[in-house]
């Protein structure tokens, strides 16, 4: 299976060119801000995370001195306003169990980002909810999922087994609509999939892939003021 963090890092580098700062919002242990690095398509990393363990494990982990890492709470960017060319965020919406946390989240990336700098978006895509991939499966088959929704999810851990979590089935609506909100235009989805939950349950899964990538840039005043009279 096709890693989601290649097309992520190309689509970054073309977008943005290479010698920006870029944000990995969820960073975890810093697989995505390393690859970055490496690819050179940053020339700074800072990682943020909620997790005081996942940072401890980033930072031990990444030898490499262009990257940060920090622990924050939720929704809350320790940088000033307009610092980061791109960001990065992989697999954190799924992560995150409220809409009101959703849109607290995107507003701060909002914040935190250039005017003319982009957002990446990677997560599991609620399309192939139910679909077995060789290394996961991300809930029941057959099942209907609701906006919000828990999620059960099996990875399959190499030299280790089924690790069994829980994560949140999002529609791609709810995605474009907290970005929106927070004063994004989204400018791709890389696989739109099922809308509501008929459209989940009826599907013919094997069409969609298992990621998706969601690419958005701020609006400019001009498209936030498009029809305010
Ligand atoms: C599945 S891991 C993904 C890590 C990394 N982005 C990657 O792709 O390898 C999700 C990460 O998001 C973090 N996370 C969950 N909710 C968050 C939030 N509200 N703000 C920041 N990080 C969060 C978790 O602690 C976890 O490290």
């Amino acid at each position: 299976m096709k890693s989601p963090y290649t097309p992520l890092v190309n689509d970054l580098q073309t977008a943005c060119g290479r010698g920006g700062i870029v944000l990995d919002y969820g960073c975890g242990s810093g697989k995505v801000s390393r690859r970055l690095l490496d690819a050179g398509a940053a020339a700074q990393v800072v990682g943020v995370d909620i997790s005081t363990d996942m940072i401890t494990l980033a930072r031990a982990q990444t030898p490499q001195p262009a990257a940060r890492f920090h622990t924050i709470d939720s929704g809350h960017v320790p940088y000033p306003d307009d610092t980061f060319d791109a960001i990065v965020c992989c697999f954190v919406f799924i992560n995150v169990p409220t809409r009101e946390e959703l849109r607290a989240i995107a507003r701060e990336l909002a914040r935190v980002l250039t005017p003319t700098g982009r957002l990446f978006i990677v997560d599991s895509n609620p399309a192939a909810t139910g679909v077995p991939f060789p290394t996961f499966r991300s809930g029941e088959p057959g099942r209907g999922y609701r906006d919000g929704d828990e999620r059960k999810v099996s990875l399959q851990i190499p030299g280790t087994g089924i690790l069994e979590l829980v994560d949140r089935h999002w529609f791609i609506s709810t995605y474009e609509a907290v970005l929106t909100e927070a004063g994004f235009t989204v400018d791709k989805v890389t696989d739109r999939g099922a809308q509501t939950v008929e459209d989940v349950g009826s599907q013919a899964p094997i069409d969609h892939p298992p990621f998706m990538q969601i690419t958005a840039h701020l609006q400019d005043h001009s498209e936030s003021t498009i029809g305010a009279g």
